[in-house]
């Protein structure tokens, strides 16, 4: 079902083409779009703070392996998915409210050869089209700060995880102080903001029956690299390869904007691991 919000989320993280976009930038970039790897995407496709590296992390304290079939909720552009199929085996399902998002990972995927392992499908965290207990993991990375009805979020995503399943999450939560400076990645105006603090999130995973067996704050480590990527880009201009091809010239306001809420306390970082 599509809301107003929903329909205002995908008009944010859409820009047309963005397949063609992301090619072209690659062969600028002198990457050979014959042999692409998760490597050569990776500034581009792992779409949280810290990218690919917070994503090994997680997926480490997770301890994901190869028999595993993942579901990565609000899996964008795919650059999580692919990574967790190349680095650790895992057969990966990738679910995203924004079309355009769904065709670029499909695309991206099937050039770096890993479509036997990964696939996609358009859909909203909320309602996901999947039968109970159908995945050994679910996955999620900077996707919840969108998504106003949190209890039914992790309801959903108790109910499709088997029993004894792990639940990953590694997301931007509400700070000590005070409100978040906009424009930020996730959304240029409040009305598309929906950021738990560490304490709602720990007690909405309770209440819906997870345990959770591992919390680490790692909103040091976000500001560290923020500060560095928001000064890179204020000194060189925008790189070949970054954010700002999905989200457009805005990046630059929203990567200050984002320095200012990690060194304000504005927002914190969790990565979390909890068990059904
Ligand atoms: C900042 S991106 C993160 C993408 C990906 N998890 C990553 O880390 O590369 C947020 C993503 O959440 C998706 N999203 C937001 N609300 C959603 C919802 N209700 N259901 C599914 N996806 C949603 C957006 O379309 C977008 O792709």
């Amino acid at each position: 079902m599509q809301t107003p919000i929903n329909e205002a989320i995908q008009t944010h993280y859409t820009r047309a083409d963005l397949g063609d976009v992301i090619l072209a930038a690659l062969e600028n970039a002198g990457k050979d779009l014959t042999r692409l790897t998760p490597e050569d995407l990776a500034p581009i496709d792992q779409f949280h703070i810290r990218g690919r590296m917070a994503t090994l992390e997680l997926a480490r304290a997770a301890g994901l392996h190869a028999a595993m079939h993942v579901l990565d909720v609000g899996s964008g552009v795919g650059g999580t998915s692919r990574c967790l199929a190349k680095e650790f085996g895992c057969r990966v399902t990738g679910i995203d409210l924004t079309d355009e998002y769904c065709q670029a990972a499909a695309m991206l995927t099937a050039r770096t050869g890993l479509a036997h392992l990964v696939d996609f499908r358009q859909g909203d965290a909320t309602r996901l089209p999947f039968d109970d207990q159908a995945f050994d993991a679910v996955w999620t990375e900077h996707v919840a700060m969108n998504i106003p009805d949190k209890a039914r979020l992790y309801r959903e995503m108790h109910r499709v995880l088997k029993p004894g399943g792990t639940l990953a999450i590694y997301d931007v939560l509400a700070g000590p102080s005070g409100p978040v400076l906009f424009p930020v990645p996730w959304a240029r105006t409040p009305d598309t903001s929906f950021l738990a603090t560490p304490e709602a999130l720990r007690r909405l995973l309770e209440d819906t029956g997870f345990t959770v067996a591992d919390w680490s704050d790692t909103t040091e480590a976000a500001r560290a690299w923020f500060l560095a990527l928001a000064e890179k880009i204020r000194r060189e201009g925008f790189p070949p390869l970054g954010f700002h091809l999905l989200l457009g010239p805005d990046f630059k306001a929203m990567a200050q904007n984002q320095g200012r809420n990690l060194e304000e306390g504005r927002i914190v970082l969790a990565q979390i691991v909890a068990r059904k």
